[in-house]
């Protein structure tokens, strides 16, 4: 089964749509990979700071697929001005097991 991420600009138009398999989520060291590190993967231009929830600099609007999400799966976070709408995409992770034809949209503030 695969999760398609498709990431907006702030604009509203498609940067780009990446199809993920299960696999595509642990890096070679083993590390379970954050949104944004998939987003860096995928040569997305990203704004980000400490990688660890505290500094908001990687914060994204959740626009879809909320369900398939886990906002503090990587680790919690510190920072706290963070709406329902909103991800840390330094901590954020996608849920598994997969669900067929998923699908995340998420879209940059910067
Ligand atoms: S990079 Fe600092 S909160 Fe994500």
């Amino acid at each position: 089964m695969t999760t398609k991420l498709k990431i907006l600009d702030k604009n509203e138009n498609i940067i780009k749509i990446v199809n993920l398999e299960e696999k595509d989520l642990i890096t070679r060291s083993g590390r379970e990979k954050s949104i944004l590190d998939i987003m860096l993967d995928n040569d997305i231009d990203m704004f980000y700071g400490c990688m660890g929830g505290s500094c908001g600099a990687c914060i994204c609007d959740l626009e879809n697929g909320g369900e398939f999400v886990e906002k503090e799966k990587i680790r919690p976070k510190v920072y706290k001005n963070v709406s329902e709408k909103e991800i840390l995409t330094c901590i954020a992770g996608l849920k598994t097991p997969f669900k067929d034809n998923s699908e995340i949209v998420v879209k940059k503030k910067f």
